[in-house]
């Protein structure tokens, strides 16, 4: 057994959540479910970053403070968390007195350890990215990332050493190839270091909407060094045991290309600066993208994923995300390609396997999964095949690659489906009828073939369980199998969903009562 702390970036409040927020968490939910289901020990974190320029500013303008703002805002991404299914063990919020005061207490480390001096600023800022710019990192004049113009900012700040600490970066990286990954978004954040590292300014005093600087109350710290260390503050005062000892350092955070210099670079520096270990991993995952282009609010093309989620359930939006966009690549999202695959896989591949194979099991054998027909479960035709996947789809878990999991899960779907074709049941129904010692062949290998389907059924809802945690949950009612544990549903530390030790090709029982139901996925039609 071993562990597994996993995270989403903490949201800005005042965005409005949208489809690549909902991707972020699904993702990390899929790991987190994963690893309960390989009975690690699992702390799954998500949440929301309150402080900085932006929300004061959002604030403002309708009239609120900052505080009264965030508080009705910060529901929004609660709910997103809830709607997408997320098993998140915690919720933080950078607004959280107990976060407020570590983030104090960590700065407080790095000034201590001579790492943070006075000086004054003078540049370029871009207020919705919260981060300054050189004439070189702007695009014609404007942020590359917002298309705003920046503004000039001139203030005494608190820098932070970030130049000192170039050579362990890159010394860091060399000795853990792994430690941002895909790997070329690890040569990015490399190149980067070894372009050369400036001090930067890590605290702000025009703004008051923010955690005050320990040793001086004219300044709050700046937004993004609050934000980062969230990961660290959840475990000193989310619920739970010896929450440090037993999740730090992280093994993934998990987010898009938009903050891997934050994460990849200003992060571990500021972690050895205050003497924490550093994150085992960060994964960069792609942006979807509407139309070609990133989605942002400030561009005003984002898809609100809660039309989708509501009229069609988290699992499919999860499914589709997950399946549409190669994990660690940017890839493009419609309704219509969500409709096109709903369709084709969930409706059509997913569920009317399910729904043949339970009606076949009634009509042939009276709804209950017959024996194996006289022959051992390895001796299947699917039996190789079954267990070929089940080792790629963990290979591919284990790398963090969901989508390529995901389809070496849909290969076996689509197998299971070719079977049915191949082996004709209503056919071998017919000929055993017939009786005499050809009929008993074919009784036999009707068994055979029922018990291989509701085998690779149950089979699959083991895999399918971290991805579409409900359908899983679903199948294994249909099946006959007792239903997951309360505990892999909702939030909490259960072990959570069909153990891993249950993907493996022939424990399904026979005498299973399997139930007919419903279709998985009622088709959408146009
Ligand atoms: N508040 C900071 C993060 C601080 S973490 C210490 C922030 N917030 S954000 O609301 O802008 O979230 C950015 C993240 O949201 C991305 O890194 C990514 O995880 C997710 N996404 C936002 N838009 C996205 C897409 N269009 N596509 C994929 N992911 C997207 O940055």
């Amino acid at each position: 057994m071993g562990r597994f702390y996993i995270t989403t970036p903490i949201y800005y409040v005042n965005d409005v959540p949208h489809i690549g927020h909902a991707y972020t968490t699904a993702a990390a939910d899929v790991a987190a479910r994963y690893h309960r289901q390989l009975a690690d020990d699992v702390f799954f974190l998500t949440g929301t970053d309150e402080h900085g320029t932006k929300v004061e500013q959002a604030a403002a303008a309708r009239g609120l403070g900052p505080k009264a703002h965030v508080d009705e805002v910060v529901g929004k991404f609660k709910e997103v968390a809830a709607k997408v299914g997320a098993s998140n063990d915690f919720f933080i919020r950078t607004t959280d007195p107990e976060h407020e005061k570590f983030v104090q207490d960590f700065v407080q480390r790095c000034y201590d350890a001579g790492d943070i001096y006075k000086s004054s600023y003078s540049g370029l800022y871009c207020p919705a990215c919260e981060a300054y710019y050189t004439d070189e990192n702007l695009m014609d004049g404007l942020c590359p990332d917002h298309g705003t113009v920046p503004v000039h900012m001139e203030e005494e700040n608190y820098f932070f050493r970030l130049s000192a600490f170039q050579d362990r970066l890159a010394g860091h990286y060399r000795s853990h190839p792994q430690f941002v990954r895909p790997r070329h978004r690890y040569n990015e954040a490399l190149s980067f270091i070894e372009q050369g590292l400036d001090d930067i300014s890590i605290s702000r005093a025009t703004l008051k909407w923010g955690i005050g600087v320990p040793w001086d109350e004219n300044q709050v710290i700046y937004v993004w060094v609050d934000a980062l260390i969230n990961y660290l503050s959840a475990l000193h005062y989310a619920p739970g045991e010896n929450l440090v000892a037993r999740f730090w350092p992280a093994s993934y955070h998990l987010m898009a290309q938009d903050i891997l210099k934050f994460h990849g670079i200003i992060w571990p520096a500021l972690l050895m600066s205050a003497r924490f270990e550093l994150p085992e991993h960060l994964f960069i995952h792609g942006y979807l993208k509407l139309g070609g282009e990133k989605m942002s609010k400030t561009r005003g093309n984002v898809m609100d994923p809660f039309p989708l989620i509501e009229q069609y359930g988290a699992d499919p939006f999860r499914f589709y995300c997950l399946r549409e966009v190669s994990f660690g690549q940017d890839g493009v999202v419609s309704e219509e390609s969500f409709k096109a695959r709903y369709n084709t896989e969930l409706a059509n591949e997913l569920g009317n396997l399910l729904s043949r194979s339970v009606s076949m099991i009634g009509k042939y054998r009276g709804g209950m999964v017959p024996g194996t027909g006289g022959r051992e479960p390895a001796e299947s035709p699917l039996a190789r095949e079954a267990e070929t996947k089940v080792q790629a789809a963990r290979d591919q878990l284990d790398e963090m690659d969901l989508s390529g999991a995901l389809e070496s899960i849909w290969v076996l779907v689509r197998r299971l489906n070719r079977y049915v074709e191949e082996q004709a049941p209503w056919k071998l129904a017919k000929e055993a009828e017939a009786g005499g010692p050809e009929g008993q062949t074919a009784k036999a290998a009707l068994d055979a073939t029922l018990w291989d389907l509701a085998e690779g059924l149950r089979l699959l809802s083991v895999l399918l369980h971290p991805f579409v945690p409900g359908t899983a949950r679903v199948m294994r009612e249909r099946l006959g199998l007792a239903a997951a544990p309360a505990a892999s549903e909702g939030t909490g530390t259960g072990t959570g969903g069909p153990s891993w030790e249950d993907a493996r090709w022939g424990l399904l029982p026979p005498g299973l009562s399997v139930v007919a139901g419903p279709p998985l996925f009622p088709r959408i039609e146009d």
